[in-house]
Formats: structure tokens, sequence, C-alpha cells
């Protein structure tokens, strides 16, 4: 009896020793940095505001760079093969997670990288740009947060803005999937609401300035939709449209700020830090893609910039500039 007492507390006891060596032994890999790469397609003010949006909402979580996580982030200078060698770069050194910011930097990890999540920072249309089967379900190894702009509130802001405008101008670049889903969402709207809506599109930046002043001599504002390379040329988009005294109305507080009239904008930074959240619960293992949904934000918050609109002539509603001061923003 006394024996087998004896034996098994010999037995309890090893267990008990084995199990701490076991788990001292795993630890340091447990606590070893997760690698994360960030993607993103071009540096401007938008997508620059979402990626530091993403690290914030890490930190948030508390996920330090640099201490308990490694972060590689690359700028493709919207370069289709930069993409590409950087997607290739994240695969290799098996990343364990990447981010892509913007849908041509999403769609060049989603084709490189399939065993590991792919987060979608701010894509437009995740499904249309064929990142995901189903925004609720996405069923695979990608979700994310979509930055789909509320454009109903930002035609009815344009018509209070110009009550007897005749014909809105759209001004897009041909080969941006995004701005090219949002140019078909808004066509729809205004034939809705029959609004004489005149598309001019552009291949790149080199035809800006002369497709923009073509439109601004033809329509009475011209609107522009989350469109990665006229948010990069602003200037040179509402200098041509400042010459005909026309005003542009963007999508995103952004380009409000860059010389934009007004709109109802989705905040670019908050977009980043719901990304670097969601994130965060996935390194975590508290989600997984696969049954993740897209995060979609439905409204968005005024921005009016006062001085472009006294520069050309605008009268802001008193409404419009009530709302802005109460619970929007104010350029001057
Ligand atoms: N939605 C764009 C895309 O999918 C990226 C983007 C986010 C963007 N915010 C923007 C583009 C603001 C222009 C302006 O590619």
């Amino acid at each position: 009896m006394k024996k087998s007492y004896a034996i098994s507390g010999v037995i309890v006891v090893l267990l008990v020793v084995l199990g701490f060596a076991f788990f001292a032994q795993n630890k340091p890999q447990k606590q070893s940095k997760p690698t994360i790469g960030i993607l993103q397609l071009m540096s401007h003010p938008a997508l620059d505001a979402i990626h530091q949006g993403i690290i914030k909402g890490l930190e948030d979580e508390g996920y330090q760079p640099g201490k308990n996580i490694k972060i590689d982030f690359q700028n493709a200078q919207n370069d289709q093969s930069n993409l590409k060698t950087m997607s290739a770069k994240f695969k290799n050194e098996n990343a364990d997670l990447t981010i892509g910011i913007a849908t041509p930097s999403a769609q060049a990890l989603a084709n490189a990288i399939t065993n590991k999540p792919v987060i979608l920072g701010a894509i437009t249309d995740p499904k249309g740009a064929g990142l995901v089967k189903n925004n609720e379900k996405p069923g695979g190894n990608i979700t994310g947060v979509s930055d789909q702009a509320p454009l109903n509130e930002q035609l009815q802001l344009i018509k209070k803005f110009m009550p007897h405008m005749k014909t809105l101008g759209i001004i897009y670049t041909s080969s941006d999937d995004s701005a090219v889903a949002q140019y078909k969402m808004f066509t729809k709207l205004c034939k809705q609401q029959k609004i004489n809506l005149k598309a001019y599109s552009i291949a790149n930046t080199n035809d800006l300035t002369q497709v923009a002043a073509q439109a601004a001599s033809k329509v009475d504002a011209i609107y522009v939709p989350t469109d990665n390379t006229i948010a990069g040329a602003m200037q040179t988009l509402v200098g041509a449209a400042n010459k005909a005294k026309i005003p542009v109305f963007p999508s995103v507080d952004t380009m409000v700020k860059d010389g934009g009239v007004a709109t109802y904008s989705i905040d670019q930074y908050q977009l980043g830090v719901a990304t670097g959240k969601m994130t965060a619960d996935i390194l975590k293992g508290k989600a997984k893609p696969s049954t993740t949904p897209i995060k979609f934000f439905r409204h968005g918050k005024l921005i009016v910039n006062e001085k472009q609109a006294k520069m050309l002539g605008l009268k802001i509603p008193a409404s419009i500039l009530k709302e802005a001061q109460q619970k929007g923003e104010i350029v001057k």
C-alpha cells in the first residue's frame, strides 16, 4: 500500500516537473514577435492617414511596433511591378499577416498569399474587386475595412450648395477599380434623381489638367470619387477648376483640405484605426478572416472648406455652416 502511494507520488511530481519544463520551453516561441507586412499603394494624404491609423489601432490593442510586433512597411509608389515584388517579399519572409492599403495592394497580396490572413485597409468594393466571396462571410483568408463613401449624402450636399445646377461633372481614373466602382454607383444615383451627370475619365495625371479644364468649361460643379490618382493630384484638378470658377466636391476629408469645397466624409484616420483593431483581433486569435464581416461605415462627417468657397464666391448654405460648426469641421 505505502509503496504504491509513494510510486504515484513520484509520478505526480514527475508529471508536474515535465509539464513545467514543457511550458517553459514553449513560452519563448509564443512570445516571439509576429511580423506584419503593410503594403500601401502610394502616398497621398488619405492613404497616409489610413497608415497612421493602423499603427494607432494596433497600439491601442497592445501591439507596440518594434517591441512586441515587427512591421515591414512598403510603399509601391503606384507601380504595379512594385506591388508584385513587395507582396512576394512578404510571402518569402513568412509574414504572419499582411495589410493592403487601397485596392491594387490588396489584390497583389491576395494573389501572392493564400495561407495567412490578408487584411483590407480601406477597400471600396471588396466583393467587386474579387477579394472576398461575400462581404458578410468572406469565407477565405481575407477580410477588412471598406471606405465606401456615403454617395447619397454627398450628392444631397452638392444639391444644397448648387440649387441651380444644370450639369454635374464626375472625373475619375479609368484604371482605378475603386473609382470606377463609385462612378457606376454615382451614375445610378444621379439617374434616379434626374441629375444630369457628365463623365470625364483620365488615364493618369498627365491628362488631368486638360481633362479638368474641359470638364470645367461644360459643367457647374465637379464630383470626384475616392480615386487614388486624383487624391494625389488635387492641386492640379483644383487649379484647373479654379480658373473657370467651378467648385470641386470630392468624396473624402483630405481632398476637401486640398482644395475641395465640401463633403460628408468617412474619417480616413479612423478607417485605419478600425483596420488596426481588426488586425489585432486576428493576431490574438479572437477572430478569423473567414467569419469576420467586412466593416463598413455608413455615414460621413461634414467638412467644409470656407476659404475655398469664399475664393469661388460660393455661398455656404446657412444650415450647412451651422452643422459644420456644431458637429463637423471647417477649413479656414
Ligand atoms: N478606396 C480606395 C481603394 O480601394 C483607397 C482609398 C481610401 C482612397 N481612401 C481614399 C482613394 C481616399 C482616394 C481617396 O483603392
